[in-house]
């Protein structure tokens, strides 16, 4: 028996302890928010927060969950409104969008533990996050106006 915490909602799981979490999150509880790209830990599209730690849900085993606070994208803030999510939306941050969700999350943990990065900062955070739109000049600046290392007005629009 495997107990969790998912997005605020206490859970038990009774399944194989060793299967992924993104199985467990996506097929389970239908939270389709976080997204599997290549199952390997390569890519970064499937990262959530255990423990409020950013972790690939692709490699982590739904064990290493248990008594765990688990967080994905639906759960980051109750109205989407996360400062994040914020200047995600004010940058238009997003072009296909797939990997964004992960983006988020991993942005989402570098500000709670560094919450002024720098440049060296920001690209060690997201350096295994891949954006195969190239979004990363975006993802870069909207993570400062999230930080409020930029004004809001300062960047606006597309980059
Ligand atoms: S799907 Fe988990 S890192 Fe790519
Ligand atoms: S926005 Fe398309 S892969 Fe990142």
């Amino acid at each position: 028996m495997i107990n969790l915490s998912v997005n605020g909602e206490e859970r038990r799981y009774e399944g194989d302890p060793e299967m992924p979490l993104l199985w467990y999150l996506r097929d389970e509880l239908g939270l389709t928010g976080t997204k599997f790209g290549c199952g390997i830990a390569a890519c970064g599209a499937c990262t959530i927060h255990v423990g409020g730690t950013a972790v690939r849900a692709c490699q982590t085993p739904v064990s290493a969950a248990d008594g765990q606070p688990v967080v994905t994208i639906e759960g980051l803030s109750a109205d989407g409104n996360h400062p994040v999510q914020a200047a995600w939306r004010d940058l238009n941050v997003a072009q296909c969008g797939y990997c964004q969700t992960g983006q988020i999350m991993q942005a989402a943990a570098l500000l709670k533990d560094t919450p002024k990065p720098s440049d060296d900062d920001i690209d060690s955070a997201m350096s295994g996050n891949l954006c195969r739109c190239g979004t990363y000049p975006r993802i870069r600046a909207a993570i400062k106006q999230a930080a409020g290392v930029t004004p809001k007005t300062e960047q606006g629009g597309r980059l």
